[in-house]
């Protein structure tokens, strides 16, 4: 499991979170949130810039994000995507920003899953929660061994039109995940873009300092734990998925 959250996240959130303005504008990326001390997400901007994109394309209404870490994700997700009527947010460690966000998004519906994702009272809490309603993007970027497990658990879930994003398939556990999936017989389109990391390991050899947390890590990964391919479920109304019983309860993260 990951380290607890650093000190000083909730205001770093609670900063990056001021005024809500901005949710109608169609951005892809919020750099205030890139960066801010604490709360950018581990993610490069140009794959997130992609699947923003990607998702402002089926015009999502519900969306869930597997491993919400310090929420610069979900920020994204939020603010990006001005259909989002609903954010599913799950980690392993917990929310502790969920009253910031429903603060700040008094118009979206949140359910905070502060437990693994593949348990059996994660799955069971977002089936009472949707109801009749599903899941339009799926973002996974939790437990990087059990992706299957968790597309497996949420695929009932999905919408038909909607899509399931898997993030780090640069990455090997993630890449065979991502590629196992997609054997399945899904529509599916990869980004991977380093460019980023390579600017800044540029400026590293030049002895310049990184001008922010986020270039840091940046640099602290050197092109690695990046890359996000995309499963588009195009009518996909059944696919051979393990009874829920087969699926653990356990800390995995
Ligand atoms: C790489 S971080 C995710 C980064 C985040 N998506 C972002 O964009 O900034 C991975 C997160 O997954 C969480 N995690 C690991 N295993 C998990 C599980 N089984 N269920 C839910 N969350 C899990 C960890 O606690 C960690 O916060």
């Amino acid at each position: 499991m990951d380290a607890d959250f650093p000190v000083g996240m909730l205001d770093s959130i609670r900063d990056v979170l001021a005024g809500n303005a901005a949710r109608e504008s169609g951005l892809d990326v919020y750099d205030d949130v890139f960066n801010s001390a604490l709360a950018f997400p581990l993610q490069r901007q140009k794959e997130l810039a992609w699947v923003m994109r990607q998702s402002r394309s089926i015009a999502p209404r519900v969306v869930m994000e597997i491993g919400v870490d310090k929420s610069g994700g979900l920020i994204h997700w939020t603010k990006c995507l001005p259909t989002v009527e609903t954010v599913i947010a799950c980690d392993i460690r917990g929310t502790p920003y969920s009253s910031l966000f429903e603060a700040a998004f008094s118009d979206v519906q949140f359910l905070w899953l502060e437990r693994s994702s593949h348990s059996p009272e994660a799955v069971a809490s977002v089936r009472d929660f949707l109801v009749n309603r599903k899941i339009d993007c799926l973002f996974i970027d939790g437990d990087t061994l059990a992706i299957a497990k968790d597309f497996d658990a949420y695929f009932p879930f999905m919408n038909h039109t909607g899509v399931v994003f898997v993030h780090d398939i640069k990455d090997h556990a993630p890449n065979v995940a991502f590629r196992q999936l997609a054997d399945r017989g899904y529509r599916h389109e990869r980004f991977v873009d380093t460019s980023d990391a390579e600017a800044e390991l540029a400026l590293e050899a030049k002895g310049i300092p990184p001008a922010t947390p986020h270039a840091a890590w940046l640099r602290h990964w050197r092109g690695e734990s990046c890359g996000v391919g995309a499963l588009w479920m195009d009518g996909t109304e059944t696919i051979a998925v393990p009874p829920q019983e087969d699926l653990d309860g356990g800390d995995s993260g």
